[in-house]
């Protein structure tokens, strides 16, 4: 008989007759000698924290043997144990304890993987999934023999607890890799590990060579890196990350200490690690950290031949005269492939002497990596340089740099703007001709050409009158109850180029910009992840765009038609606050005077919000970024009310908010109920941004302070609060107002509540009409143990 076809429901009858090898019991935690694990049964951890068991990868039609915690939905997947070599048939193959090692057997009954220990041959071997997401095989019940364990074969997940290790013994760091693709767990490009030359940092490979990113040395004292002081605010959530380093090894762990939530942190197949937590009762992940940040500073991620850019909705795209080296990949946003050569290089090829490749300039992009410099003494020597090498790809002169060739794949190319291609020497990428009408072909391309443009001149005049009907039952019908315009998809389509523009990305959708057919120029918001009816979903615009004050962005319409959800804004010409605070360059009409405004603006439109609307709104995602500058530098406000449109459970707006923790209230993490008070402490963060013009996390003033820590301690201790700002103001400020603002931001960032101001007395104080007394330091920033500390006075405001 064979046992493994009998579906585990049937099974406790069944034990009672027979037992020579029985399946996993539901509920089980452990796999023991004579049990196995087939179909659709799991193991679970003992408090039901994780799980075990086969599941399919998005579209994929292969079978794996994972682990995923419990609660949440997938793909949440955080080990795989068969990462190379899938099944087929998960009713037919089986997990099982063969001597002494836990076996997947396939459905031809063959072994594809094991845990692979010499063995033991003990029939007492048992495995067992823990509540920390490490499966243990071991010795047998209660044994503290550890024979093997899954935290030492890591796949793509970082848990808390897992050690990220280097083996002194035998010069070995242990990696975590990313999976091929969305689809298969396969080792992929992108792994983490320590240094082996410098065992106390972290870094990012490529292809197992080549790094990437850096973490900077650990730092004991602040039990953070160099390059990341943002770790030290973990410590508010309870993630706490440590080093060891003894005779054997050298390794980084760290732990979650939460219990509202859970934690996993991952390198994704797109060679981001990222960090992310998820409210036990929420179901979702919410990305809380990702480097490197910009996703085109993953080292080849675009592969060969391809540019990067993060503005355009694909991010990378081929060269001229390249094309994707695999459409199926690139459709599926795998881009690590690259491009390839449309058409062959002559080089080398004797068949067709007498005809050299050519260039093709390319200005728009940064250079690829791994130049070489060559001598010679013009553009001109230059070129033939690299035309007589036929490995030789490419080539660059400048009057000071000389000249410089790359020779076989190009990578890592970045689209510049217009801006920053200025001044520098443009990039001659060599291919076998241009494939332009000047050929041969020329008159069908016309022939193909004329009758396509007829065709598309066609569909315009149908489409111009398919949107004429439907904009007349739109404006006839829908924009009846308030100010707010109902705009077509295709409208909206024609407006914005077909999302042609990207203006920016935020935690609700992507923005785009685009121009009306009456010229006037918005901001089309495409909102995703919105899951509510129609008549809600236009109930809620139209209490949206009945708000209306002068520090809050204007709503100008929406679309809803089916899943595609659009909000319409008035366009913003300074685009949004970071971009003027935190652009090098751009500081230059940010005067102090104009920055206090700004301040002041913006806890306006927040206690508006919180006060002056019918139900108080919380916006949820105060930063910069959602700060957006009209002609005159004037504040608004951006992505407010959509925490409405999501739903009304905080926990699930919190899962799309996407910025980083350094703007989060505690409050989002340990669970209680979110008040306007989180907008406050958000709002404080941005402060000192303002008057340093400086993210606060990257902003150390010596390497190892964290910058609202040196913050507080200049306002409480009276020191010198000029030293907080932004140095390309000159020191051009009222002292007064510096002093105002600073105080208001120790204030705002308070731990508890109960002690941050509301927006209206904020305003009052920025204003000047209520004085502002020294508030205590909050407890996060205490970590630094080198700091003094002020006087607790716990004065009201
Ligand atoms: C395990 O299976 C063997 C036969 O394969 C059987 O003799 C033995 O009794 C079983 N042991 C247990 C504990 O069920
Ligand atoms: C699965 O395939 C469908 C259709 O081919 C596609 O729309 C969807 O995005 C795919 N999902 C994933 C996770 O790749
Ligand atoms: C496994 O068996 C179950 C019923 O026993 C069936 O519903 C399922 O489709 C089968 N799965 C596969 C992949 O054959
Ligand atoms: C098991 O380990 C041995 C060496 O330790 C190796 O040769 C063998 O390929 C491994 N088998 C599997 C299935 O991983
Ligand atoms: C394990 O031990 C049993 C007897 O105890 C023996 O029959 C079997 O061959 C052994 N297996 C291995 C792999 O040594
Ligand atoms: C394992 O420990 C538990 C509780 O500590 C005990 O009840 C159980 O009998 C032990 N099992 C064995 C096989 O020793
Ligand atoms: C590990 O590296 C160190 C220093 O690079 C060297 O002294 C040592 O011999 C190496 N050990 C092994 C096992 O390769
Ligand atoms: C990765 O490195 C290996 C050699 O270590 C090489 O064969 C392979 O082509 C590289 N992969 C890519 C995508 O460059
Ligand atoms: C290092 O390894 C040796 C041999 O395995 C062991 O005796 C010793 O306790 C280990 N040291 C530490 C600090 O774990
Ligand atoms: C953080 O840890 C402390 C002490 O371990 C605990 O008292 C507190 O409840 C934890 N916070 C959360 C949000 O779980
Ligand atoms: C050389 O050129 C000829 C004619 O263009 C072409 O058919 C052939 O494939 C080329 N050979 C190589 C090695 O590129
Ligand atoms: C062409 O460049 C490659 C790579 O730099 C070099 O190894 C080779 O010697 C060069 N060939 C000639 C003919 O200069």
């Amino acid at each position: 008989m064979d046992t493994n076809k009998i579906p585990w429901l049937m099974l406790p009858l069944f034990l009672l007759c027979f037992s020579l090898e029985s399946h996993v019991s539901f509920g089980a935690d452990t796999i023991s000698f004579n049990q196995s694990l087939s179909g659709d049964g799991t193991i679970v951890s003992a408090s039901e924290v994780f799980e075990l068991g086969f599941f399919r990868p998005g579209n994929s039609s292969n079978y794996y043997i994972g682990m995923w915690y419990k609660q949440a939905s997938q793909p949440n997947t955080v080990w795989v144990a068969n990462r190379e070599k899938p099944v087929r048939d998960i009713n037919s193959s089986v997990l099982k304890i063969v001597d002494g090692n836990l076996v997947l057997f396939d459905e031809s009954e063959l072994p594809i993987w094991s845990t692979n220990i010499s063995s033991t041959n003990s029939t007492s071997v048992e495995a067992v999934l823990l509540d920390d997401g490490n499966l243990v095989l071991r010795q047998g019940p209660n044994s503290s023999t550890i024979l093997w364990q899954s935290f030492d074969h890591p796949a793509d997940t970082w848990l808390p607890g897992m050690k990220l290790s280097f083996d002194k013994r035998t010069n070995q760091s242990r990696s975590i890799t990313s999976w091929k693709s969305q689809d298969d767990p396969a080792p992929g490009l992108f792994s983490i590990q320590i240094d082996p030359s410098q065992t106390d940092q972290i870094i990012f490979l490529w292809n197992r060579s080549q790094r990437y990113w850096f973490s900077g040395t650990w730092d004991e004292q602040t039990k953070s890196f160099t390059l990341l002081p943002e770790l030290r605010t973990l410590y508010l959530y309870n993630i706490s990350y440590r080093h060891v380093s003894n005779e054997n090894e050298s390794y980084f762990t760290y732990s979650f200490d939460n219990s509202f939530a859970i934690s996993r942190s991952s390198i994704d197949a797109s060679g981001q690690f990222k960090a992310m937590l998820m409210l036990t009762n929420s179901g979702e992940w919410s990305l809380f950290f990702s480097q490197p940040r910009q996703q085109c500073d993953v080292y080849g991620y675009c592969g060969a031949f391809s540019n990067c850019n993060e503005k355009s909705r694909q991010f990378c795209n081929c060269l001229t005269e390249f094309q994707p080296a695999s459409q199926k990949e690139w459709d599926q946003q795998l881009y690590t492939g690259g491009c390839v050569r449309q058409a062959k290089l002559k080089c080398g090829n004797d068949s067709v002497n007498g005809r050299e490749d050519q260039f093709l300039e390319s200005r728009m992009t940064t250079f690829p990596t791994n130049p070489r410099t060559v001598t010679a003494d013009s553009i001109k020597e230059c070129k033939s340089t690299c035309l007589n090498n036929c490995s030789c790809t490419a080539y660059a002169y400048d009057e000071s740099i000389g000249c410089s060739i790359w020779t076989g794949d190009l990578l890592n190319m970045k689209q510049v703007g217009e801006d920053d291609a200025k001044g520098k020497s443009t990039l001659h990428i060599r291919i076998a001709e241009f494939s332009n009408p000047k050929n041969k072909k020329g008159p069908i391309i016309v022939a193909v050409a004329v009758s396509v443009s007829a065709g598309v001149a066609l569909l315009g005049v149908m489409m111009f009158i398919i949107i004429r009907r439907q904009r007349k039952t739109i404006s006839s019908t829908k924009a009846a109850q308030s100010s707010v315009m109902a705009y077509g998809y295709k409208d909206l389509q024609k407006a914005t180029k077909n999302f042609s523009e990207r203006l920016g990305r935020g935690g609700f959708g992507s923005v785009f910009k685009g121009t009306l057919p009456d010229g006037s120029l918005i901001a089309v918001k495409k909102l995703e992840g919105i899951n509510q009816g129609e008549k809600q979903f236009r109930t809620e615009v139209s209490i949206v765009g009945a708000i209306n004050h002068v520090n809050l962005i204007r709503l100008r319409g929406f679309c809803s038609e089916g899943s595609r959800k659009l909000l319409v804004y008035d366009y913003m010409p300074n685009g949004s606050l970071d971009k003027h605070l935190f652009n090098a360059k751009g500081s230059g009409k940010l005067d102090w005077k104009t920055r206090y405004q700004i301040a002041l603006g913006a806890a306006r439109g927040l206690a508006y919000l919180h006060d002056k609307c019918r139900d108080s709104i919380i916006h949820c995602d105060i930063k910069p970024e959602n700060i957006l500058l009209d002609v005159d530098f004037c504040p608004k406000l951006a992505d407010f009310g959509l925490a409405k449109l999501i739903g009304r459970d905080f926990s699930r707006v919190l899962t799309t908010i996407r910025g980083t923790l350094g703007y989060l209230a505690p409050e989002w993490i340990s669970g209680v109920a979110i008040t306007p008070k989180a907008d406050v402490y958000s709002y404080g963060m941005m402060l000192f941004e303002i008057v340093s013009g400086k993210r606060n996390f990257q902003n150390s003033n010596d390497g190892s302070t964290f910058f609202p820590t040196w913050a507080a301690q200049q306002v409480t201790e009276g020191g010198n609060v000029l030293s907080l700002l932004d140095n390309r103001l000159n020191g051009n400020v009222d002292l007064e107002e510096l002093y105002r603002i600073c105080t208001v931001a120790c204030w705002c960032i308070q731990d508890e509540e109960i002690h941050r101001p509301s927006m209206s007395q904020i305003v009052q104080i920025l204003e000047g009409v209520v004085e502002v007394t020294l508030p205590p330091i909050p407890r996060f920033l205490l970590i630094d143990t080198t700091l003094s500390l002020c006087s607790e006075s716990q004065s009201t405001l």
